[in-house]
């Protein structure tokens, strides 16, 4: 799977967040005919834990922006985490389940940035300069102008 200029949202740090997932899909694609587990456990584990972080990443800038669909975006990637460690724990078992795995996050991602992700976009734009301003007046740095400076 290639980056295509129309995964990107327009944020850079989620963007380049997107990308890392991409890059660990692609691991995955690689390394599932193999056929070493222990292998194939190591990038399913990377894939698995950073999509997680960067989920919680996304909220938490989601949170910061007062996004009004936060609860139902945050809804969306705990049923997806929640898909995942079932297949983590399938695999575990001693199942299978890298080929279906690699089908769903090549076609849930770009789905889900495309539509989901692209959803908050200009909320995001618009939230960010006010609170940026805000920021500025106390003079403080806080967790989101670290990425928007
Ligand atoms: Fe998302």
């Amino acid at each position: 799977m290639e980056w295509n200029e129309s995964y990107n949202i327009g944020i850079d740090v989620i963007d380049n967040q997107h990308r890392q997932i991409l890059d660990y899909i692609n691991r995955l694609e690689q390394i599932r005919i193999c056929g070493q587990r222990d292998k194939i456990k190591e990038v399913l584990d990377d894939l698995i834990d950073y999509t997680q972080s960067h989920f919680s990443f996304e909220e938490n800038l989601l949170e910061q922006v007062r996004y009004q669909y936060l609860p139902s975006h945050r809804g969306i990637h705990e049923l997806f985490v929640k898909r995942l460690n079932d297949y983590r724990h399938k695999f575990d078992q001693g199942e299978s389940v890298e080929n279906d795995l690699y089908r769903l996050l090549s076609k849930w991602l770009i789905n889900h940035i495309q539509h989901d992700d692209q959803d908050y976009v200009d909320a995001v734009r618009d939230n960010m300069l006010h609170y940026l301003r805000a920021q500025e007046q106390k003079k403080g740095k806080s967790w989101f102008s670290r990425f928007f400076n």
